[in-house]
């Protein structure tokens, strides 16, 4: 037994010991709750009484020797470990830091910036928290018109809300800015809807607007016309529906044809051949009036399009909710 004590703490002393790795491997195999020494324990409990005192002082010495080395070397490794960068592999491979990726609503809304950048229009944005005036009463909606039923909007106090549409960018830089005027407004809009997978309470809108001499229904289809190839490609067409916005006179809706089956009709089209991706019109002169600009001179067209609507169909997306629900496993996909 006593030749076994000796051996155990010679073999402790030679342990190389280097790193905080092998220090708790030190400790586990000499000092650890099935270490060396909880056998030594087991094996003192067979000795002979008579043995039992010289060997108890024996056991005990050898288990002060492996503490003592444990924590001397525990100390040395605190003091130099701040002294550690001469050992450091420069040439190891760095840790990988995890790269997010942009959000699909915001990739499509790079595009559609790119894509009117190209056409001469820049980028114009405004408050989402709106006043009244800007966002209903300068775009011709006065207080009880029933366009005002259009939009469920959200109010945080009297004349004050969450913008039901992007729109009033347009009022605040005609009120800044003298024709010509050329912008788009991207932006979030909140509007009191129950969330569903085709309607949501807060979401993407990008606006265009041209003010000019001689601005006719010409030029807003055609715009309208180059973008849709650029944003679904060349074969897509677009249709102009007859429709209203109290903005806007003439209004029409923009439907582009379905470009996922040719305007065959399938299941995103609903068997039309036709989805819709905005409303626009020519300005209607009361709101160039709202906004001091001079309508002898001066015509319009706006127009307004879902972020959401255009990603969904550029992605094959069948559920709105899923742009808010940061499931990683969906955003994954995009980066
Ligand atoms: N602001 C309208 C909406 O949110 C869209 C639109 C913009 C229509 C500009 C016509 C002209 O529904």
């Amino acid at each position: 037994m006593q030749e076994r004590l000796e051996l155990i703490a010679t073999e402790a002393k030679n342990e190389l010991i280097q790193d905080a790795a092998t220090l708790e491997a030190y400790r586990i195999k000499y000092l650890g709750t099935k270490g060396i020494m909880k056998e030594v324990f087991e094996d003192f409990k067979q000795i002979p009484n008579e043995e039992k005192k010289s060997m108890g002082q024996l056991i005990n010495s050898l288990k002060n020797t492996l503490e003592t080395i444990y924590l001397e070397k525990k100390e040395e490794l605190e003091n130099t470990s701040t002294e550690q960068s001469d050992t450091i592999d420069y040439t190891k491979p760095g840790a990988r830091v995890p790269r997010g990726g942009r959000h699909p609503i915001h990739i499509i809304k790079n595009e559609m910036i790119d894509i009117f950048a190209r056409i001469g229009f820049t980028v114009a944005e405004g408050p989402e928290i709106e006043d009244d005036w800007h966002n209903f009463t300068a775009l011709n909606t006065p207080e009880d018109h029933p366009a005002r039923d259009m939009q469920d909007t959200f109010y945080i106090k009297e004349n004050v809300m969450l913008r039901t549409h992007t729109s009033p960018v347009q009022i605040r830089v005609m009120e800044t800015q003298t024709p010509p005027i050329r912008i788009i407004t991207p932006g979030r809009v909140y509007r009191n809807e129950t969330i569903s997978a085709r309607a949501h309470c807060t979401f993407h809108q990008v606006e265009g607007l041209y003010i000019n001499e001689n601005v006719s229904f010409a030029d807003l289809k055609q715009t309208l016309l180059y973008f849709a190839k650029e944003m679904f490609g060349q074969n897509v067409d677009i249709r102009l529906r007859p429709s209203y916005f109290p903005f806007t006179e003439p209004s029409a809706e923009l439907d582009i044809s379905c470009f996922i089956c040719d305007k065959k009709g399938c299941a995103v089209c609903k068997g039309s051949g036709w989805v819709e991706i905005g409303g626009c019109g020519m300005v209607d002169p009361a709101v160039l009036e709202n906004c001091k600009i001079d309508t002898e001179k001066y015509t319009g067209f706006a127009f307004g399009m879902g972020i959401e609507r255009i990603t969904m169909l550029k992605y094959g997306i069948n559920d709105l909710r899923i742009f808010y629900d940061n499931d990683i496993r969906f955003l994954k996909q995009f980066s």
